[in-house]
């Protein structure tokens, strides 16, 4: 019997809808693997394992980095959702192998480092503290990165690019000298500022010589987005909020920018908002129907809502808590002043973070991609794209023919 437009209502007001993308992770740092499980991904997608491998290889590199990544060479296995390497729609397993395998041998450190879970951790799970740090070392975003790169492979179908990059590394500001993906690559540091790559390589090895860490900035630019991934109507569709949870979901993230970010506070509204041009010659062509805007201060995304501009996120991550020199602790048994436990540790990651948090946006790209359109085959995300695409190209036609 159909049910009534009542009921269909109630039924619809009252569903609960699964994001189209999700992804659960598992595995401790030293464990046997490290899996994710991705489930929403389009069927009909070559799984191209060599583009999810190069990025977890960038993840691993970069000047400043600690022993372990020597140990590891991480190389993803597509466990389930592929048949002849071209994903099914089924959920896809992703795991990484651990070498460095060694969990049941650690020791249970004596005195908790600030700037970990190590001590609320243990508290809030009454467990020891090995228990907890396991699990939320920075080890997990290895999984986490192989996870967006698959995403960026539906991204890179329909013609959206993700890219980043180090902007500042220990108060050694790069600012961009070029969007060239190979002055990047060929960076120690993975700025896009050559110049400053001595500099920053210079403040790494000075903060090593004193057992200390550094911190940095890193930015994420996503080209090529159709307007309208996101919404304005409710807080958690917005765009923008998704991308800050995704990115401050980070381990080690401390602030989170959207365009201008917190430079935006320091001027006045005709500084900031984007004037809206319109070019006829380019009408026909572009995702964004004609409409140009001569600034970017909104980094993409007005209203929660994708327009057609780059989208810009920058993210800040702090300096590794575990230092070298041993920062002052308490012993959990005896009370005691204590140095911290030391566990092996990176001097910077800050050029790793700029992977992650690349690959974590473009996870959250993909995610609002398959949500606005068509995510259960690649053929009909390209068809919806289009049809809609022409749709509001219709719209736009007849503007002034609206009631
Ligand atoms: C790529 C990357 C590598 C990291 N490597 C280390 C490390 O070697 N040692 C360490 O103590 N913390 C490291 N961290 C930071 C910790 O994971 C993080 O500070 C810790 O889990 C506490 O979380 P919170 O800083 O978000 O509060 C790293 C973070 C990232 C993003």
């Amino acid at each position: 019997m159909p049910l009534s437009p009542w009921n269909d209502d109630v039924r619809l007001a009252n569903r609960k809808t699964p994001p189209m993308l999700r992804m659960l992770t598992a595995g401790e740092s030293h464990g046997n693997a490290l899996t994710a499980i991705v489930e929403g991904f389009p069927a009909g997608v070559t799984l191209d394992k060599a583009f999810i491998d190069r990025e977890l290889e960038r993840r691993q590199g970069g000047y400043g980095r600690g022993k372990r990544q020597k140990l590891e060479t991480d190389r993803v296995f597509i466990d389930s959702g592929t048949f002849k390497g071209v994903s099914t729609g089924a959920p896809i397993t992703l795991r990484l192998v651990n070498n460095d395998a060694k969990l049941e041998r650690l020791q249970e450190p004596a005195a908790p480092r600030g700037g970990h879970v190590d001590l609320a951790g243990a508290i809030s799970y009454q467990t020891g503290i090995r228990q907890v740090l396991e699990r939320a070392s920075a080890r997990e975003t290895a999984v986490r990165v192989a996870a967006g790169a698959l995403a960026r492979l539906v991204l890179r179908e329909v013609g959206i690019h993700v890219f980043g990059y180090v902007a500042e590394l220990g108060g050694v500001a790069a600012p961009p000298l070029s969007r060239d993906p190979a002055v990047r690559d060929a960076s120690p540091v993975y700025t896009l500022n050559p110049e400053a790559d001595a500099a920053i390589v210079a403040a790494v090895d000075a903060a090593r010589e004193a057992g200390d860490t550094l911190g940095g900035i890193v930015e994420t630019i996503v080209e090529g987005c159709p307007i309208g991934l996101g919404s304005h109507v409710q807080p958690d569709r917005r765009l923008d909020a998704r991308l800050a949870c995704a990115v401050m979901g980070i381990q080690a993230i401390k602030g989170v920018e959207i365009g201008l970010g917190f430079e935006a506070a320091h001027r006045p509204g005709s500084k900031v908002m984007d004037p809206v041009r319109y070019d006829p010659d380019h009408d026909a062509d572009d995702r964004r129907f004609g409409f140009r805007r001569p600034s970017n201060n909104a980094g993409g995304i007005e209203g929660g809502t994708s327009n057609g501009e780059p989208i810009v996120v920058r993210a800040a991550k702090k300096p590794i808590s575990t230092l070298a020199k041993r920062g002052p602790s308490i012993n959990m048994a005896t009370k005691q002043e204590s140095p911290a436990n030391y566990e092996r540790s990176d001097v910077c990651a800050v050029p790793a973070a700029s992977v992650i948090v690349e690959n974590v946006v473009g996870f959250e790209i993909a995610s609002a991609l398959l949500e606005r359109f068509d995510g259960s085959s690649l053929d009909s995300l390209k068809a919806t794209m289009a049809a809609v695409h022409a749709l509001n190209r219709e719209k736009l036609a007849s503007w002034a023919d609206r009631p």
